[in-house]
C-alpha cells in the first residue's frame, strides 16, 4: 500500500511536469512568434532583477503572465493526463445514460478542451484566451488538473517549476530542435516521436 501511494505519486508528479515542459520546449522550438514573446517577458524579468536580487523571486513568478498562458494553452491542446476516473457510487443518470452503481466512468479532457462552445476556434493555439477575458472559462470545462475533490494537488507547483526552467533555459541557454519535423504522440501520455533531441548553447548576450 505505501509502495503503491509513493508509484502513483512519483508518476503524478514526475512524468505530468517532465511532459509540460517538453512541449513547452518542442513549442517554444518551431514556433517564433510564441519564444519570441516569451523571450520578451522573460529578459524583461532578468533586466528588472539585475543589481537587486540573484535569484527569481515569487513576485518574479506572479509577473510572467504570457509565458504561463502558453503552458496553459499547451495543456489544453495537448493535456498531459487524457482523463479521470470516477466510480458512482449509487445509480445515476447523466445526458440521458444509466450509470449504476459501482460502475466506473472515464471523464476525457479533449471532451471539453476541443468543444467550440467552450472555446472559440479550439484547434487554434492560442494563448490570449486565458487573458482575463469577457468570455469566462466555465467551472469544470478546461480540466488538465482534474477537478473537485480529487483535483490535482500539484497544479501551483507545477507553475513554479515550469516557469522557473523557462525562464532559467531561456535567458541563459539559445537551441535548436535537432528534428524540426518532430510530432507529439500518445503513449498514453504525450510523448516527442523523436525524444526531443536538441542542440544548446550559453547564450551570447548583446
Ligand atoms: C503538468 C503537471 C500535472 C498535471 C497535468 C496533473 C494532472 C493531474 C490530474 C488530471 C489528476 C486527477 C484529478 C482528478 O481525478 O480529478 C491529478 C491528480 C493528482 N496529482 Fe497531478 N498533475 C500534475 C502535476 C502534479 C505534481 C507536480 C504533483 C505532486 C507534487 C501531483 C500530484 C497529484 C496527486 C497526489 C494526485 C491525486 C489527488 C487525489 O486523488 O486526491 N500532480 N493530477
Amino acid at each position: 500500500m505505501i509502495m503503491d501511494n509513493f508509484i502513483a505519486l512519483m508518476i503524478a508528479s514526475h512524468d505530468t511536469t517532465s511532459i509540460l515542459l517538453s512541449l513547452m520546449v518542442w513549442k517554444m522550438s518551431r514556433d517564433p512568434e510564441v519564444y519570441q514573446k516569451i523571450l520578451e517577458e522573460q529578459m524583461g524579468i532578468l533586466e528588472n532583477r539585475e543589481g537587486r536580487e540573484e535569484k527569481l523571486t515569487w513576485d518574479d513568478i506572479q509577473k510572467m503572465k504570457y509565458t504561463w498562458r502558453v503552458a496553459q494553452e499547451l495543456m489544453r491542446t495537448i493535456p498531459p493526463l487524457f482523463g479521470s476516473f470516477r466510480t458512482a457510487l449509487k445509480d445515476t443518470t447523466f445526458g440521458g445514460y444509466v450509470i449504476p452503481k459501482g460502475w466506473q466512468v472515464l471523464s476525457v479532457t479533449h471532451s471539453t478542451h476541443m468543444d467550440k462552445d467552450i472555446f472559440d476556434n479550439p484547434m487554434e493555439f492560442d494563448p490570449s484566451r486565458f487573458e482575463n477575458s469577457s468570455k469566462r472559462i466555465s467551472p469544470y470545462t478546461y480540466v488538465p488538473f482534474g477537478g473537485g475533490l480529487h483535483k490535482c494537488i500539484g497544479n501551483e507547483f507545477t507553475r513554479v517549476e515550469t516557469l522557473t526552467m523557462v525562464h532559467n533555459l531561456v535567458t541563459q541557454y539559445e537551441w535548436t530542435q535537432v528534428h524540426p519535423e518532430e510530432v507529439i504522440t500518445r503513449q498514453p501520455v504525450p510523448y516527442p516521436s523523436m525524444g526531443l533531441p536538441i542542440k544548446i548553447k550559453p547564450r551570447t548576450m548583446l
